[in-house]
């Protein structure tokens, strides 16, 4: 009865035709005036390819397979609007696997669906389209920070739209704009860093290049702002515990970069799975609805992450039952939940919707944002997906991109005596320790697997760093093991190896992991890392340390014995070319920590908290002691900064200044150096940062170039969050500072 009914009204309405083009805000009003509580619950629910998968939750046949009942259950019987990424348990799969269940989804949907309306596909393609096969794979956000080129970051985000939607897959659950505040945290690497003006930069590119202007075409996919808000700055560092952090904290560091990724027309959003001051976020009504709609605009969907309204229930006990937590995570705000595993949620919120506990204006404006964005996608005209249309999935293009993106993050922490470059026809080299001979801990996680630790779905034909280096020279080049992560592996072996070379280039790292699996206690270096290194020093040979890890860990024991040391993050498939590249000198590396690096357990003043530069204070009232200063990075070649000038030394409302630097290579090789300006608050009505980064450039040198740089000053550049959560720029003096270069203003 109920279809004859909907098949009369889809014939009298004017979107009988929605197979053709976009509907109009009247034809999705309409659409939503027959739904039945059961469609509307649906299309609120997203779960986990596992669900319609051969196999089990958890124990999916691999590679993943559609099982046709399952799905025509989740259509039919759930009307469910989402799917997620490649099943619990899972990894890769190719372009042609993903097209095939991407294509049966809709067919089927459309078979079996009275409305058809188009169900919705979801991935984390966290650095590059991470679940297709032969995609490109780029650096973490840690090291794309770490690059200081937004231009190049924004390329990186574009070919990931490309990869992604190759692979039939419209929304990316990225970027992460959580600012690496907590350097404990398991998910430190997929930030970009401490800073919130370069943090600010790099999501800016990043939801343009996602999005690309639209998210209907063929190199276009959604962003997702991930996770509203406060997530990466859990007390404990341990991923998902309880955050404290105070309203004006939140707006002067943690916000920034999701207002500006707002801005850019961000299209979703995650939730944040912690809490903050007690109050878990999926059922923030303040963050989720009168901060996040009311006073930023956003017009999105937003989405839960994994399984949160159940732990409302079982992890943090704001709820006594499933169904009030459905109810408490709706009424703040939540649009979609990631359920993931089952149709509880569904069920749960349909009897909600049929007794009235959640007002139907409430669950229509939701479904609206999810049929809005569905329609802006492009989704309502889906065409069967072939693999045509993108030649250049997966290119040498692609990898080149790649590759410019990883070596430009490369930082250059030391480098006593000119221990690099290593001259490759001269030298001699061994090349030791986890990460030398290791995709995966170049790749980190999300890497063909959540965790990113199985090297069965690795990319073909790319280099550890050991094999890009013998690629130079291979009678130079020898690899010996010696340690493992956590445990010496054929130590003596290595040092034997390391008598009969000229320098030895230990590359340490750490486990791929993220989330709950990557919670640490302390960031110390392993203790068979530490020990490597002190073995090999014995030989009083030149020793060049490059690090891959998820987040600094502590090199205070052996930074000092070392002679260089290369930080190289996490830089993906062409990390190891990257790194031997830098190594043997063919780059110059140019990479700048978009953190501060701390020397010792708990050393976790950030740059712009630390007190009083003046060198009177008693180190005591400062605990500045970072192990390396947010924005550091050497390079082979030298400059020199000169001829600071102003165009005025006052600043007034609405006002702007010029300002004007000199930037000489003076070194003997051409390099590139990223100018960064900050400001100091003299005096403020709260404790100022001491330092600030405001702006920055990133220039090319040759040697004896020198180029003017100019950055124009406005006084809202100089603002912070006050007591009253205002956004001001207080009357008084602020110096300017480049380098070694500093200028005071006064600002009305
Ligand atoms: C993570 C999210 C991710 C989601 C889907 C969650 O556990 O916190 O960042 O997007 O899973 O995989």
């Amino acid at each position: 009865m109920r279809k004859l009914f909907v098949l009369s009204l889809l014939v009298s309405l004017p979107w009988v035709c929605l197979s053709q083009s976009f509907l109009s805000n009247k034809q999705i009003d309409s659409l939503i005036s027959i739904m039945s509580p059961e469609e509307k619950a649906g299309q609120m629910t997203q779960i986990d390819l596992g669900v319609i998968a051969e196999g089990g939750i958890c124990n999916l046949v691999q590679p993943q397979a559609l099982n046709l009942e399952k799905l025509k259950t989740a259509i039919v019987k759930y009307h469910i609007g989402s799917i997620l990424n490649v099943g619990c348990g899972s990894g890769t799969i190719s372009m042609e696997s993903w097209h095939k269940i991407i294509n049966t989804i809709f067919e089927q949907n459309k078979k079996y669906s009275h409305l058809n309306i188009p169900i919705i596909y979801g991935i984390d393609a966290i650095h590059g389209a991470n679940y297709t096969m032969g995609a490109t794979l780029f650096p973490q956000q840690i090291g794309q920070a770490a690059t200081w080129n937004p231009g190049l970051v924004k390329k990186m985000y574009q070919i990931t739209a490309y990869e992604t939607r190759a692979s039939g897959i419209p929304w990316n659950f990225s970027p992460v704009l959580d600012l690496g505040r907590m350097p404990l945290w398991s998910r430190f690497f997929e930030t970009f860093g401490e800073d919130v003006y370069l943090a600010k930069q790099m999501s800016k590119v990043a939801i343009q290049g996602i999005q690309n202007n639209g998210i209907s075409g063929p190199n276009q996919v959604a962003a997702c702002m991930k996770h509203f808000l406060g997530y990466s700055m859990p007390l404990s560092g341990k991923d998902r515990t309880p955050a404290w952090i105070s309203d004006r904290e939140l707006r002067e560091y943690f916000l920034p970069t999701f207002r500006e990724a707002i801005n850019q027309g961000a299209k979703t959003v995650m939730v944040n799975s912690g809490e903050i001051n007690g109050t878990p976020v999926h059922i923030n009504y303040d963050i989720l609805t009168t901060l996040l709609r009311d006073e930023l605009g956003f017009k999105g969907v937003a989405v839960t992450d994994w399984e949160d309204v159940y732990k409302l229930v079982n992890v943090h006990r704001v709820a006594s039952s499933k169904k009030e937590a459905v109810k408490m995570a709706i009424m703040a705000g939540v649009d979609m939940s990631m359920t993931p595993n089952d149709f509880e949620f569904t069920e749960l919120l349909v009897e909600l919707i049929k007794e009235g506990s959640i007002p139907m204006s409430r669950i229509d404006a939701s479904v609206r944002r999810i049929l809005v964005l569905k329609n802006e996608m492009g989704l309502f005209q889906f065409k069967k997906i072939t693999k045509d249309i993108y030649p250049l999935f997966g290119s040498k293009e692609h990898a080149q991109k790649s590759y410019e993106l990883a070596a430009e993050s490369m930082t250059l922490l030391k480098n006593a005596n000119k221990t690099l470059p290593i001259n490759a026809s001269n030298e001699k080299v061994l090349v030791c320790g986890p990460s030398a001979n290791s995709m995966n801990l170049l790749n980190g996680a999300w890497t063909h697997t959540w965790q990113g630790v199985d090297s069965r779905f690795n990319t073909k034909g790319k280099f550890t760093i050991f094999e890009a280096m013998s690629l130079y020279n291979a009678s130079n080049v020898s690899y010996a093991l010696g340690s493992e992560i956590d445990s010496l592996k054929d130590i003596e072996a290595c040092v034997q190896a390391a008598k009969l070379v000229d320098k030895i280039v230990v590359c340490l790292g750490e486990t791929p992991c993220t989330e709950i699996p990557g919670n640490i206690d302390n960031l110390d270096l392993s203790v068979a890392q530490k020990t490597l290194v002190k073995r090999l020093k014995e030989l009083n040979k030149p020793i060049v340390l490059v690090c891959c890890f998820n987040r600094p860990r502590l090199l205070n024991e052996i930074a000092g014995i070392v002679d260089a040391i290369l930080y190289a993050y996490l830089p993906g498939d062409e990390g190891g070319r990257a790194i031997s590249d830098c190594l043997f000198g063919v780059k110059n590396p140019s990479g700048k920590l978009p953190f501060t690096y701390p020397s010792s357990q708990n050393s976790f003043v950030h740059y712009d908290r630390k007190h009083s530069e003046d060198l009177d204070v008693d180190f005591s009232e400062n605990a500045y002691k970072p192990q390396f200063d947010f924005g550091f990075g050497l390079s082979y070649t030298k400059f020199e900064f000169s001829d600071f000038s102003l165009s005025k030394d006052t600043l007034n409302n609405f006002d702007s200044l010029v300002l004007k630097v000199n930037v000489k290579n003076i070194g003997d090789r051409t390099g590139q150096e990223v100018v960064q300006l900050y400001y100091s608050d003299l005096v403020a009505s709260i404790t100022p940062s001491v330092k600030k980064l405001m702006a920055f450039s990133k220039i090319s040198l040759q040697p004896n170039e020198t180029k003017t740089i100019v950055f124009s000053v406005h006084k809202k550049d100089l603002s912070f969050v006050n007591k009253e959560l205002q956004e001001v720029t207080e009357k008084g003096d602020f110096d300017l500072i480049i380098n070694n270069q500093k200028k005071r203003i006064y600002v009305n």
